[in-house]
Formats: C-alpha cells, sequence, structure tokens
C-alpha cells in the first residue's frame, strides 16, 4: 500500500532532534497522517518487538525503547515502505548511507533514532498498535 509506520525513538527526542527529523520526513515527500507524542510501556515494547524477543539484545531494545518518549507517525506515499526505509538508512548507522536520517542523526546499531516498518501488512498492523481510526487523516 502507500502507507508506512515510524517512531522517532527516544535517543533522537532526547538529542533535539524531532524537527530536523519531521522536516526531513515530509521534505522527502511523505505526508504526515498520524502522529502523536507518547512513551512506550515495558508491555507495549514487549509487543511490538516481540519478533526480536529470542535475540540477545532484546532486553536492551526494551529497555531503551521506553527509557523516554517518541513521536509515532503514520506516513503516506507511492511506495511508502521501500521509500523510508531508504530514507532512514541501514540498521546500524556505521553503514548507513551519507543523507539517510540514521546517518546524521543515530548514535548506535541500539540507539538508532528512527523506526521504519519492514512491510504493508507490519506497516498496518504497527500503525493500528498506536492510533485508532479517528486519529488516521
Ligand atoms: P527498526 O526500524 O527499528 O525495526 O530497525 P531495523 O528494521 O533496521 O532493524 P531490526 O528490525 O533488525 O531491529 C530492530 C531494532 O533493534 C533496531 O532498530 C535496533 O534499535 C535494535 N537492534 C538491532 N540489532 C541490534 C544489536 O545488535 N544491538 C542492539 N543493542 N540493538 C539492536
Ligand atoms: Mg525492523
Amino acid at each position: 500500500t502507500n502507507r508506512t509506520f515510524t517512531m522517532i525513538k527516544p535517543d533522537a527526542v532526547k538529542n533535539g532532534h524531532i524537527g530536523a527529523i519531521l522536516e526531513k520526513i515530509t521534505a522527502s515527500g511523505f505526508n504526515i497522517v498520524a502522529m502523536k507524542y507518547t512513551q512506550l510501556s515495558k508491555r507495549d515494547a514487549e509487543q511490538f518487538y516481540a519478533i526480536h524477543s529470542e535475540r540477545p539484545f532484546f532486553g536492551e531494545l526494551v529497555e531503551f525503547m521506553t527509557s523516554g518518549p517518541i513521536v509515532a507517525a503514520i506516513l503516506e506515499k507511492d511506495n511508502a515502505v521501500d521509500d523510508f526505509r531508504t530514507l532512514i538508512g541501514a540498521t546500524n548507522p556505521e553503514e548507513a548511507a551519507e543523507g539517510t536520517i540514521r546517518k546524521l542523526f543515530a548514535t548506535s546499531i541500539g540507539e538508532n533514532a528512527v523506526h521504519g516498518s519492514d512491510s504493508d501488512e507490519n506497516a498496518a498492523i504497527e500503525g493500528s498498535f498506536h492510533f485508532s481510526g479517528r486519529e488516521i487523516f
């Protein structure tokens, strides 16, 4: 479809990058159709990242994602999921291409500034995890 889901993660919020990241997102042709400033509970983060529950970094990931507020948003654009993954860059900022959001704003593979859905199916699941129908415009 033409939608993806993103979070500006606690590191980028703490480092003052909300405005710059949103600017990059909209300048790249994404329309914000839903957005909120919120904080994940431990239960939220465990559910959101359940697919990674067997990975060695799962505890660290949950700890980090609950460590402060985030910005959650649903974005609309043709080819949204793939184009947004390109815009954010590789998971590890050291491997992220020049000009990508993670290259510019991430500090490490764990604290990597933004989330982007990895499939249309997950974009829909993750969007409805955070937003009800009447919060999407
Ligand atoms: P997301 O958009 O956040 O899903 O990132 P991704 O799709 O690029 O990576 P992936 O889904 O494989 O991993 C999810 C998140 O787990 C990453 O964004 C990191 O925050 C974290 N993560 C992945 N690998 C590591 C690791 O080796 N160490 C730590 N501490 N965190 C990791
Ligand atoms: Mg992922």
